[in-house]
């Protein structure tokens, strides 16, 4: 791929205005000025479709989520509002474990039908790849029920990854026990299955460990696990040397990274995933988003969407955080929902680009791209198209 995500600038996006792209078998065939295609190529089109002159962006990848869950957690919400933390909550029961309970009592087909109908929402934003992430059945049985409804989700392009080490389940003492537990008997029977593309952890105080997160990669890495981490989100842990140290493909957070972390995260190969709802709703502080960019580092943005900390799947607001909260430029914002989130999920090589050989995923926008991540709710997608196959709008 000639674009690496890295200072981004406005050429490096795959805007397109007045060109054919031409999709066979859900793939990039051809892009370029209609006169120029081939008598040859054009006999073999079955089918046109006219965008009437709108511009057509890659599809936008939500490239970290938690949307398989069950249950609410508006009371927590009116908690913290009133100033108890998130790690209070947490402590007392609430928090992820409050969804841990709600999961665990949903049917698979339960979880699958609320998650798909949570993809109508991203499609109609034009999101044509989503990650998702278990972590909240945290026993063998929930754990593995959450990953068959990601398998499960249809439509869109999904990436699975398996939370276990996201909480301490009621059933554990301590972290080490569950840590040992997870390694032992969940991560070789979803390995087993087949049921997740990667691992990842929560590093923080009062939840794991780097020495955790270490054993926890060790044993990913063995079963051909790729790994990332939920890292320096509420404090500075130095989670993101355990990650780097196994080939992290994204650093997830970031927002307590000092200078020298900066500097490393940003030097590495890991695309940071920064997640500007989570901090609007968490009120903590936004990470770095200027020096990690400035420094050469490759920023992905996502709406980390759960039923806690970041209770929105809209990319406008998405957007408009990274623009006025992160000072990221509108061609940042749009490099961070493609080409930066296809390297956080180390498919660079398929998705976030219009051109030959990539997947037919795009999105067609109602006018120029300085509408986009601009007023909060308003977020002008006409059509979504993934694989080259209309998921939504008309044209
Ligand atoms: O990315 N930080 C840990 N996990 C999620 C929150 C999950 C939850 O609160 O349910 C996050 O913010
Ligand atoms: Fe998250």
């Amino acid at each position: 791929m000639k674009k690496q995500g890295r200072k981004v600038d406005l050429s490096d996006l795959d805007l397109k205005k007045n060109v054919c792209i031409v999709v066979d078998q859900g793939k990039i065939k051809w892009v370029g000025k209609q006169d120029k295609i081939s008598k040859e190529l054009k006999k073999q089109i079955k089918q046109t479709i006219d965008v009437k002159g709108n511009t057509v962006l890659p599809g936008f990848i939500d490239c970290h989520t938690h949307m398989v869950f069950a249950g609410s957690r508006q009371h927590e919400f009116e908690l913290r509002n009133q100033g108890v933390s998130y790690q209070e909550i947490n402590k007392q029961g609430g928090g992820i474990g409050s969804t841990v309970r709600a999961t665990r009592k949903a049917s698979l087909d339960h979880l699958t039908n609320l998650a798909q109908d949570r993809v109508k929402k991203h499609l109609s934003q034009g999101v044509t790849t989503v990650e998702v992430k278990s972590g909240y059945g945290l026993s063998l049985k929930d754990e593995i029920k959450m990953l068959k409804a990601i398998k499960n989700i249809k439509k869109v392009n999904t990436v699975s990854t398996f939370l276990g080490p996201h909480s301490l389940p009621k059933e554990f003492n301590d972290h080490q026990t569950y840590i040992d537990y997870v390694i032992d008997k969940i991560l070789p029977a979803v390995s087993k299955a087949q049921l997740a593309d990667r691992v990842d952890i929560f590093i923080e105080k009062g939840f794991f460990t780097p020495t955790q997160a270490d054993q926890y990669f060790k044993a990913a890495k063995s079963f051909n696990l790729g790994c990332i981490a939920h890292t320096e989100q509420l404090s500075l842990q130095n989670g993101y040397k355990t990650a780097l140290k196994y080939d992290a493909v994204s650093l997830d957070h970031v927002i307590e990274l000092d200078k020298a972390g900066i500097k490393t995260v940003a030097k590495s190969k890991s695309t940071a995933i920064l997640l500007p709802i989570a901090d609007f709703y968490l009120k903590t502080n936004y990470p770095n988003a200027r020096a990690l960019i400035d420094q050469g580092g490759r920023v992905a943005i996502a709406t980390d969407y759960n039923p806690g900390s970041a209770p929105s799947q809209d990319l406008s607001l998405l957007g408009v955080l990274s623009r006025l909260e992160m000072k990221m430029k509108l061609h940042e914002v749009i490099s961070g929902l493609t080409v930066g989130a296809a390297f956080a999920l180390n498919k660079q090589n398929q998705i976030g680009c219009i051109d030959i050989g990539y997947q037919a995923d795009f999105c067609v926008i109602d006018g120029d791209v300085g509408d986009l991540f601009y007023q909060i709710g308003h977020h002008p997608v006409l059509s979504t198209y993934v694989r080259g196959v209309r998921h939504f709008g008309k044209l």
